[in-house]
């Protein structure tokens, strides 16, 4: 995910560049850049880092006087952020800013470079930029050019385009990724989302596919792919810039709860090759990982609750043993590493300062690492011997989602792939468990998203509860760790998670009348054994919420006070849709109470000092 903005118009341009950028920057912030019309020719500046970064360089530049120009937040997907893989890309014809993902840019550059033409970047947008040149060069055509281009791109895209000998017009195109029009008193405008352009209009064109959107600054032009000029309905804004940012979500935390399905299909669907698992990284996907004894999966907060799962799932699907460790922890106990043993490391943002400092003690001890990061170039996925991205996009709420949903698809796949090493597994075996996770995990989690209201009714009779505890057995206990943290970070209630067979050794004595407990069961085998501790809290004066899968609900009598019925998945994937409700559960809580959901007090998301 990227940000676009263009502005051509009457006033100076870069202000209103950089303005719009800002609002974007929730779209990606690993680099950022703008190109102006300016003289005869094109004038970039762009600079890998915060967006701060562009417009500390841009307050020396009083010289970008031009009213035309493009600029682009960057989210790397090809190539490392820097500063020669951050947008615009250029020609000495055009410049171009770009979102999206562009499938086939091997193939394309294999053909621009019969044609003459050099690459200084990793990027696929690049290779788009040298495309549209390619037709400009042919036809001197701008509108003609970008169909050419677009005719032979196969991926998702947004497009803004200046040209050099064109003074003050913006050329727009898109499929898949979002891109708006507009147009202002004082200028014409195109950007990736509503709240770039508020300060300026609240009036607006929903560019439509197959259409190049052409800007003069006093007025849009729609042209259909015979160019001819076509009209397009606009739009009205109701919303504040705030609100437009987060989509028309309240907060951050439920938008990116609302995009797990999404990004789960992202992480999953690539690494699903030939119904098999396979990562793109050449260890991984050959023999490489046969060798490893042990596991040891290294990571802090959420990221450290789904290495728990994860280690489940690796132990039940493949036999091999993995130690999960708080990242701050391992650093300093000095933990037995063998040397055939590996070391995982799971950060959302690649940056957790222990998390870091982890996997230089792994590396200084000569353990093979791999991450598992969310952030494409961040210092963990560098420094790691190998790396699996998680494709959840930017996440921005503190409390951690959708990052650990797309962290848990990826364990579960490395534990797929595992399974066929140890033989664990069939190849059939493996190939059923990836086809459910491709059909049923994004549908489920839908489901569980659909049940929000419901949730929300039901967190109205907890949310003024001053303790509260999670129990459940097996991996409904791993879940529980994760539903306690979410909870305890954003509502500030105090809760704790327990293995349902542990609370007779200590915890049931805090149990008392109201006292509420959230009790999960998805597990068949442990079933009846959590149903025993459900009962023990019960007989108490519990207050139960029951999380349980609709069989299990169906084939056991399993109490309580509120109950939610987690949407039907295999009972393997059923973390995923669990996991889902008790995200919402915790929100609407904090919600509710009418906290920041998004900025809880005393946290931060990424945590790069000890
Ligand atoms: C902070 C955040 C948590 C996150 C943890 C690990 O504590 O508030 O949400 O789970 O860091 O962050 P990482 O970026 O390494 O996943």
């Amino acid at each position: 995910m990227c940000g676009i903005i263009g502005y051509t118009g009457s006033q100076r341009s870069v202000p209103i560049l950089i303005d719009g950028l800002r609002t974007l920057e929730y779209r990606g912030y690993d680099s950022a850049g703008i190109a102006v019309r300016q003289g005869d020719g094109i004038s970039i500046v762009k600079a890998k880092g915060r967006l701060d970064r562009l417009a500390s360089l841009l307050d020396s530049r009083a010289d970008l006087t031009g009213g035309c120009g493009i600029g682009h937040t960057r989210w790397a997907t090809h190539g490392e952020p820097s500063d020669r893989n951050s947008h615009p890309h250029a020609t000495e014809r055009l410049a171009l800013v770009h979102n999206g993902i562009i499938e086939n840019y091997a193939e394309l550059e294999e053909m621009l470079r019969l044609q003459g033409y050099t690459f200084d970047s990793e990027t696929d947008t690049e290779r788009a930029a040298k495309l549209v040149d390619l037709y400009y060069r042919e036809t001197s055509d701008p509108v003609k050019a970008i169909f050419k281009a677009a005719a032979l791109i196969r991926g998702s895209y947004a497009f803004g385009v200046i040209y050099a000998d064109i003074p003050n017009k913006i050329y727009a195109m898109r499929r898949d990724s979002p891109l708006i029009v507009a147009q202002s008193k004082d200028g014409g405008l195109i950007a990736s989302d509503i709240p770039a352009i508020l300060r300026h209009t609240h009036s607006y064109y929903r560019l439509q596919e197959g259409v190049v959107a052409e800007l003069n600054g006093e007025c849009v032009k729609f042209y259909d792919s015979n160019l001819h000029s076509i009209d397009q309905p606009a739009e009205q804004v109701d919303w504040d810039v705030e609100q437009a940012q987060k989509g028309g979500y309240p907060h951050f935390m439920l938008k990116e709860i609302f995009e797990e399905p999404d990004s789960l299909r992202k992480t999953i669907a690539p690494r699903i090759v030939d119904g098999l698992p396979h990562f793109g990284v050449e260890q991984l996907d050959g023999d490489f990982f046969a060798r490893f004894e042990g596991i040891h999966i290294i990571a802090c907060g959420t990221a450290m609750h789904a290495g728990i799962i994860g280690k489940s799932i690796i132990e039940k699907l493949a036999r091999v043993p993995v130690n999960v460790e708080i990242a701050s922890e391992f650093r300093y106990r000095d933990p037995i590493l063998r040397k055939n043993d590996l070391v995982i490391l799971i950060s959302q943002s690649g940056e957790t300062a222990d998390t870091l400092a982890a996997l230089r003690h792994a590396k200084a001890q000569g353990i093979y690492t791999l991450a598992i990061v969310n952030v494409i170039g961040s210092s963990v996925a560098r420094e790691a011997d190998s790396v699996i991205y998680t494709w959840a996009g930017p996440e921005i709420a503190v409390a951690s989602t959708k990052a650990y949903s797309v962290q848990l698809s990826i364990l579960y796949l490395f534990a797929l792939r595992l399974a066929l090493l140890e033989g664990t597994m069939t190849e059939d075996e493996v190939r059923a468990v990836c086809a459910r996770m491709l059909e049923e995990i994004p549908a489920a989690v839908e489901k569980a998203i659909a049940m929000s209201d419901r949730v929300r009714d039901i967190a109205r009779a907890y949310m003024n509860a001053e303790h509260l505890f999670y129990i459940g057995r097996n991996v409904d206990y791993d879940l529980c760790v994760e539903g306690s943290l979410k909870l305890k970070e954003i509502s500030y209630i105090h809760s704790e998670a327990y293995a349902s067979g542990e609370l007779k050794h200590g915890t049931i004595s805090l149990i008392t009348d109201g006292v509420p407990v959230i009790a999960l069961t998805t597990i068949s085998h442990v079933c009846e054994k959590t149903i025993s501790g459900i009962r023990e809290v019960i007989s108490r004066g519990a207050r139960v919420l029951s999380i349980c899968s609709e069989s299990l609900a169906d084939k056991y009598q399993i109490p309580y006070s509120d109950q939610l019925i987690v949407p039907e998945v295999d009972e393997l994937l059923s973390p995923f849709p669990t996991v889902t409700l008790l995200q919402l559960f915790a929100y609407h809580v904090s919600a509710l109470k009418g906290y920041d959901v998004d900025k809880p007090r005393n946290l931060a998301k990424s945590v790069t000092v000890e």
